[in-house]
């Protein structure tokens, strides 16, 4: 791994309160061709992003007790939502239920990273959104049948440097067989 690669690794932490900034579309456009190059299973590339800049939108799934499942933060305000969703049937058809189970699940969790790596990397801060409403959050996006949210990012210029909570210890998490 390359000295450029672990430092921005090191410099992502999640952001939850953003600059009342609009995120330039030629960084949104970065965003999503780091994206599309993340490894999938068998190269199915079963993803879809919806790329949400419309306020209202923005503001109705952040601010819906449901969808949002109660994270104020979000009253901070949110300048760029992505929603990283995929069609497991697309996985399925190659993989039968490990594809739907799983493949569809990691594709899309490495497309989530590299996002979330290249926007550090652009100055923009992020937070992956598991905690939401899947059923609200997909009627209040008019998704697409067939397509599952894996995971929304939030995107904006960080208002103020956030602290990363500590990690394990390797000893606890590593076990080498020599
Ligand atoms: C699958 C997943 C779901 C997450 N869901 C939420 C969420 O709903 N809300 C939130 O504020 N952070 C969420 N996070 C962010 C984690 O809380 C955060 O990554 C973790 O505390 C480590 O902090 P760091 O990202 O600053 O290193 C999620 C992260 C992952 C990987």
């Amino acid at each position: 791994m390359s000295e450029e690669i672990l430092d921005l690794i090191k410099k992502r932490k999640s952001v939850r309160k953003y600059e009342e900034k609009e995120v330039e579309d030629e960084k949104i456009e970065k965003l999503l061709e780091a994206a599309i190059l993340a490894p999938s299973a068998g190269n199915r590339q079963p993803w879809k992003f919806i790329v949400i800049k419309d306020e209202d939108i923005i503001s109705k799934v952040t601010s819906d007790p449901v969808s949002r499942f109660n994270q104020g933060w979000m009253d901070n305000g949110v300048p760029l939502m992505i929603a990283v969703c995929a069609d497991p049937k697309v996985s399925a058809k190659k993989y039968g239920d490990r594809g739907r189970t799983l493949y569809a699940i990691q594709d899309t969790a490495a497309a989530i990273q590299n996002i979330m790596l290249t926007a550090a990397g652009l100055g923009l801060g992020t937070c992956w959104i598991g905690a939401f409403d899947e059923v609200e959050v997909s009627n209040m996006l008019e998704l697409e049948p067939g397509l599952r949210i894996y995971g929304m990012i939030t995107v904006g210029y960080p208002a103020k440097e956030s602290k990363r909570p500590s990690r394990k210890p390797l000893s606890d998490v590593v076990r080498y067989i020599d």
